[in-house]
């Protein structure tokens, strides 16, 4: 079956009712029939079934063989961190969601687990950093802000050489446009507050795994019982319903932001602009190859930091909020909004400054979005000459 199909129907599992829409199972235990005896459900924390039919779904649309649904994309990056043990060393793209940056750093730095940074578009850099007590390589493609284009297939030959996991966190195309598992990855991650979700109004994560007899899939489902990190019923119902609409929404978004991405190229205002739609990007023949489509995020540069900043005063529509997958647009600084606690140094060495802007393309109208964007830039740009 095509990825359409798949994402509305889920993974088939009709109840005794025949119910279509999976029923939100609100009990917090279940009830045994008698001594050693069990439907297959005991403590909602351990499984809960509207969550257990979720996880089935995102494992199925990853093809990959067992999934966790968590109460947010970080709570589901800080399982993956479960896996790690003092002395492990972990290579971290560069150019990473400053909130991964931060669980890595300020947290699991300290429990004695050494996390080195590398540029992972360039894989002679990854080469050169494996080492002996390398367990993983963690990657966003393409990456939260920039846009980097990594490679999955190369990075989890060079992870597997050195039996060490690649880890993808796949959020920003969701896996309608991209499948890290099929190319070799071990892990992939989401923020299902994303694309997942789709509408803004719920937080939450996955992790899905290729195999479901490995040790690591042993030890989240350890971690996962023990430290309770799991998404509630009534989530993993808005999650259900959302995915049935995930190719539609992500489709029209990226359709939208190519349009946006070539007409942003000619604004004066604007200096740069990074889509891996655009041939122009240097990552676009690999995302071609890698990905079915090129997703609805954009990141521009405009020619000062005032001129950004005072475009998000000329907004209407569009919201100035951090987030994105959603089918509302949404306009970001990650300068001080999702990075603002990056290590500078890191900043500096992926390009990130106080000119780019983030857009998370919606599913509007495009020509109401163009006219937006054009009319606050316009503004913007006349507020900064008038105060000049
Ligand atoms: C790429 C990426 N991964 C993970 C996260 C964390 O997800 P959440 O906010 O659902 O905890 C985010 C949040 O913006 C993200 O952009």
């Amino acid at each position: 079956m095509q990825d359409f199909s798949l994402e509305v129907h889920g993974c088939h599992t009709y109840d005794a009712t025949g119910a279509i829409s999976q029923p939100i199972y609100l009990s917090a235990t279940f009830r045994h029939p008698a001594y050693q005896q069990s439907t297959g459900y005991d403590y909602g924390r351990v499984a809960n079934p509207t969550r257990e039919k979720l996880e089935k779904t995102v494992a199925m649309l990853e093809n990959g063989e067992r999934a966790w649904a968590a109460a947010s994309g970080m709570a589901a990056i800080n399982l993956v961190m479960g896996l790690f043990e003092p002395g492990d060393h972990v290579l971290l793209a560069e150019d990473l969601y400053g909130g991964t940056v931060r669980l890595a750093n300020d947290v699991y730095s300290h429990y004695g687990i050494c996390f080195e940074y590398a540029d992972t578009r360039n894989l002679d850099s990854v080469r050169a950093k494996m080492r002996p007590e390398t367990k993983a390589v963690f990657i966003e493609t393409p990456s939260n802000p920039m846009m980097f284009i990594n490679d999955i297939e190369a990075l989890a030959k060079i992870s597997h050489q050195s039996n060490a996991l690649l880890i993808v966190d796949n959020t920003f195309l969701s896996p309608h446009f991209q499948k890290p598992l099929d190319l070799g990855a071990d892990i992939v991650l989401h923020s299902g507050t994303k694309y997942l979700c789709g509408h803004n109004d719920v937080i939450a994560g996955f992790l899905v795994l290729r195999h479901a007899g490995s040790a690591e899939a042993a030890r989240l489902e350890l971690l996962a019982k023990s430290a309770g990190p799991n998404l509630s019923a009534m989530d993993a119902w808005l999650l259900l319903r959302s995915i049935k609409t995930l190719g539609i929404r992500v489709e029209r978004q990226a359709q939208n932001a190519l349009i946006l991405a070539e007409w942003l190229q000619k604004r004066p205002e604007v200096t740069a602009v990074y889509y891996p739609g655009l041939p122009t990007h240097p990552g676009y023949a690999l995302q071609q190859k890698q990905a079915s489509g090129n997703g609805g995020m954009i990141s521009f540069k405009v020619t000062s930091p005032k001129l950004a900043q005072k475009v998000l005063g000329h907004l209407r529509m569009i919201c100035f909020a951090e987030s994105l997958g959603g089918v509302e647009t949404l306009l970001t600084y990650p300068i001080a909004q999702t990075h603002a606690e990056m290590p500078r140094e890191l900043i500096a060495r992926t390009g990130l400054d106080d000119c780019l802007l983030r857009l998370s393309v919606g599913i509007e109208d495009v020509c109401d979005l163009q006219e937006e964007l054009s009319d606050a830039l316009s503004a913007a740009a006349q507020d900064v000459q008038a105060e000049t």
